[in-house]
């Protein structure tokens, strides 16, 4: 009886997540940290190739302006860039590079940041254009930079959702931290889905996440999602070496295993009761700080 509830509960959530899933358009969700070198990029990557292979068009915007990542990571040269977007007439869909397992990525690179210089009918055009990518996705990952700079903040600030990174490091816990107080203090609902990368073990993993979730809702009162680890893994970094995604070189390890609960989590109705489906046009708009 509670067994055949609770596949009635599962059901009307599955069938309320696809609701949701096509209503106002994609899923826009940052990947930030307080610290670098936590694995944002490498997250991002595997959790979009994951959800690609669950039947999800995902679209990934790499927004770290110092270095791109996700090209050098996937092995992959893209032809064009978000520059190239916003110097010629180049459609948003032209600078869409071929991904593996169905994704694409937007090398965003420096690009992103010159939006603020424009002159606002260039803009206009702009941002209308953007507006197609919600028609080539249900999920957008935004893999930015990290630290507490105003443009990281912006990002988070602007996305309808934020999975924030951290290490078991003390000093990228506490840098985590300060990144999520910093957020909430521009942003009225803050919905943050944490994951400690290159943990050591499933207790330290557990454990780092209890007590930060506990710390955000006691002292900032932020209730933090807890949507995962993933495991401190070799072969990460061997798969970062043969610039492929960890989750198609290994798809066995711990580290692939890891990715694949966090994906499922991610589109899990229970842990996201009131997933925002606001579409990138809402989330360039935020950006540039028009809404
Ligand atoms: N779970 C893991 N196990 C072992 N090594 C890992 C793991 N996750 C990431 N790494 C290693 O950490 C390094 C940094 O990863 P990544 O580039 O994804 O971090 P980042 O947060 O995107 O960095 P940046 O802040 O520079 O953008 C990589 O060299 C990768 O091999
Ligand atoms: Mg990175």
């Amino acid at each position: 009886m509670k067994d055949q509830a609770e596949r009635l509960r599962q059901m009307v959530m599955t069938l309320r997540e696809k609701r949701d899933k096509n209503r106002g358009g994609p899923r826009v969700i940052a990947v930030t940290s307080g610290k670098g070198g936590v694995g944002k990029t490498n997250i991002s990557v595997n959790l979009a190739i994951s959800l690609s292979k669950q039947g999800y068009k995902v679209i990934i915007i790499d927004a770290d302006f110092g270095l791109a990542n996700v090209d050098v990571l996937l092995g992959i040269i893209p032809k064009y860039t978000f520059k190239d977007f916003i110097k010629s007439q180049m459609s948003i869909t032209d600078i869409l590079t071929e991904g593996p397992c169905g994704i694409r990525f937007i090398s965003g690179g420096s690009g992103m940041y010159d939006l603020v210089n424009l002159s606002s009918t260039h803009l206009e055009r702009i941002v209308e254009d953007i507006c197609k990518l919600d028609g080539w996705a249900d999920i957008i990952i935004i893999d930015t930079a990290a630290g507490i700079s105003n443009n990281v903040i912006k990002f988070a600030v602007a996305a309808s959702e934020t999975i924030l990174v951290t290490t078991p490091e003390p000093t990228s816990i506490t840098d985590a931290y300060a990144l999520m107080k910093a957020i909430s203090t521009l942003k009225q609902e803050v919905r943050i889905n944490l994951i400690v990368n290159k943990a050591e073990n499933i207790k330290e993993a557990v454990e780092i996440i209890d007590r930060f979730a506990d710390a955000a809702n006691k002292f900032l009162g932020i209730t933090v999602t807890k949507l995962g680890y993933v495991l401190f893994d070799g072969a990460v970094t061997k798969a970062v070496k043969r610039q492929q995604a960890f989750c198609i070189a290994s798809p066995n390890s711990y580290a692939s295993k890891c990715i694949q609960t966090i994906a499922g989590n991610l589109i899990d109705g229970r842990y996201n009761p009131n997933i925002r489906v606001s579409g990138i046009g809402t989330f360039i708009k935020r950006l540039l700080g028009r809404r």
